[in-house]
């Protein structure tokens, strides 16, 4: 187990490469983008059509989610972003895509699949409490068409990659022959294949280079408990040897993360103190380890800014993203 002040010289190391390079490192986001809206109301009565409580709506807001969260998550630490995911035809695309330049994300490379509908989670929430939450959304191959059109916008743009984040949410973006396009790219180009896997597509991810499953994650894709330390050793040293991966990072909530690379093993504590909202912590954490290691960081530096960043992240209600001025609060002035 790490101390405090080795975390803190990992942590802060990452954090120097970020401002070391000449330009910012161009990170590649594939995979599924969801829109998150929040409906905000008071309930007074319950409803005289149903045994339900009638939500009178004061507010509503959305954000960005999934894909497009990671991608939010690099902005705000000052990558360049290129976001490729599948919308559908419809006016959610619409508000996706007005968030999306809110953000200065292009949503150019996003690719319309008329079969579906845009991926939106929609959470009513009234007196602080969720009411009821309910997803749009369609699972499943892409079509043919929509797929090859897909692999054409990797295509023009993976060669000016320095890092590539793969983010399954298991919509049905993300699949094997991507990964196996994505992981060819990067062959050339020396970026790291970063996967935020979805248990059901674990054989999808052979190649890659990291994988960040949480702990349930993990238990699902390896076969066994993760829950302890050495449970969670053992599970992430099965997924590393049966994918072939460099660096397993398992992200395990209030433990923190451990990192398992084939001849190392790193357990490292959230040095977190308040949590609000655990929500989107596995998309700033993905976000922030690929980050760093496009930068030249070490995968243990990284996953260690990584784990502040999460830290940072869960203190905080409504907000989904990090800046550099918080990392360097939170990691104080060097010894
Ligand atoms: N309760 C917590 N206390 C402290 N840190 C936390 C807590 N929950 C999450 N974190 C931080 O966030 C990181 C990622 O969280 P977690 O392991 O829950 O990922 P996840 O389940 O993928 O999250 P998501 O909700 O985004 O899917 C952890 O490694 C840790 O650094
Ligand atoms: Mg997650």
């Amino acid at each position: 187990m790490a101390g405090d002040e080795q975390l803190d010289r990992w942590a802060r190391a990452a954090l120097e490469r970020l401002d070391g390079g000449a330009r910012p490192p161009r990170i590649g986001v594939v995979g599924d983008v969801i829109l998150d809206r929040f409906v905000y109301g008071d309930v007074d009565r319950i409803s005289p059509e149903a045994p339900v409580p009638v939500v009178e709506v004061h507010r509503e807001v959305v954000r960005l989610g999934g894909a497009a969260n990671v991608a939010h998550n690099l902005k705000a630490l000052g990558a360049e972003v290129d976001l490729l995911g599948v919308v559908g035809a419809d006016s959610m695309a619409a508000e996706l895509t007005a968030e999306l330049e809110a953000r200065r994300i292009s949503p150019e490379l996003l690719v319309t699949s008329p079969d579906r509908p845009t991926a939106v989670k929609t959470r009513v929430i009234a007196r602080h409490q969720q009411v009821v939450r309910f997803d749009r959304e369609r699972r499943g191959p892409l079509p043919g068409a929509v797929r090859e059109a897909f692999w054409q916008r990797v295509d023009q743009r993976a060669g000016g990659w320095d890092g590539v984040i793969v983010s399954d949410y298991g919509k049905g973006v993300v699949d094997r022959g991507l990964v196996e396009r994505l992981v060819g790219w990067a062959a050339q180009t020396g970026a790291w294949v970063s996967v935020d896997p979805k248990p059901v597509n674990v054989e999808a991810y052979r190649g890659a280079n990291a994988v960040t499953p949480n702990t349930k994650e993990t238990e699902a894709m390896a076969g066994m408990p993760a829950r302890e330390d050495a449970e969670a050793e053992a599970a992430g040293r099965a997924l590393l040897d049966r994918l072939g991966l460099s660096a397993v990072v398992l992200t395990r909530g209030e433990r923190g993360m451990t990192v398992v690379e084939p001849d190392r093993m790193t357990h490292l504590p959230t040095r977190a103190r308040d949590v609000f909202d655990v929500t989107g912590a596995g998309d700033t954490a993905i976000a922030v380890f690929a980050l760093a290691k496009a930068a030249g960081a070490g995968v243990v530096e990284s996953a260690a800014l990584a784990n502040v960043a999460a830290g940072i992240v869960v203190g905080k209600l409504g907000t989904a993203t990090v800046t550099r001025g918080e990392l360097e609060d939170a990691l104080g002035p060097p010894p």
